[in-house]
């Protein structure tokens, strides 16, 4: 199978976690070497936000925050690649044609941001798009995906299955701004829609959870 697996930066990276990281990069060997072609996308975290805060308060645009936060989306992804060792590409994909190049090699490709815009979602969407992925997977600090957010409702029910269309319903927030936080971003959704991709959200904090959603247990929110 083709997949992408999106990793959330408030779980790796809010604060590192390099313990995880670890755990993140032995699993995607064993996904490999299971036969199954894999993109990681990974985010900024509490840095890029930080940077973002920083960009704002010297009086930058919103597209000069972006730039500042993929930069540091692209350094974890760095690190991130060097944690892979020989399974991993020689460098970071900074776009769509690196990221196609390196996994036709048969490495795994790890990417950071993609331009400005757009979340880290987006980019996973897109990259799923253009490798014509068939899943993508996003690791994610909730359990997967609730009817309201659990952060604010105790009573908040964990969905197990749902349609794009049903996402759309349940995410308030649809316009972008620097650093904004939601389960899946509003234009990963279309991208994964007008792909007919699968989305699992899973708790980012198991890694083992990315390999029961590649096998197709019952885990996290399948979203289709
Ligand atoms: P994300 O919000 O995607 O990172 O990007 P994250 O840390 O993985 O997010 P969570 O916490 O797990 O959900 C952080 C910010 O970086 C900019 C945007 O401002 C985004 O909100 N960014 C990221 C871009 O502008 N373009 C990209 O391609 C990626």
């Amino acid at each position: 199978m083709r997949l992408v697996v999106r990793i959330g930066g408030s779980v790796v990276a809010s604060p590192v976690n390099t313990e995880l990281m670890g755990k993140y990069a032995e699993m995607l060997k064993e996904v490999k070497a299971q036969g199954h072609e894999v993109a990681v996308v990974v985010g900024g975290g509490t840095l890029a936000r930080e940077f973002i805060g920083i960009a704002k308060n010297l009086g930058l645009e919103m597209q000069a925050q972006d730039e500042l936060a993929i930069s540091v989306s692209r350094l974890y992804a760095q690190l991130f690649l060097k944690t892979l060792g020989d399974a991993g590409c020689s460098r970071v994909a900074f776009t769509l044609d690196d990221a196609s190049e390196c996994l036709g090699e048969g490495k795994i490709v790890v990417m950071g941001g993609l331009k400005p815009g757009i979340t880290t979602d987006a980019v996973a969407a897109l990259v799923a798009e253009r490798l014509d992925a068939e899943l993508l997977v996003k690791g994610t600090n909730q359990e997967g995906v609730y009817n309201k957010d659990p952060r604010k409702f105790p009573d908040a029910i964990k969905l197990d299955r749902l349609t794009f269309e049903e996402l759309s319903s349940v995410l308030e927030l649809n316009e972008h701004k620097a650093g904004m936080h939601q389960i899946i971003d509003p234009i990963a959704i279309e991208v994964l829609k007008r792909n007919k991709l699968r989305l699992i959200v899973v708790n980012g904090y198991q890694p083992e959870n990315i390999l029961a959603a590649i096998r197709g247990e019952n885990v996290g929110t399948v979203i289709s």
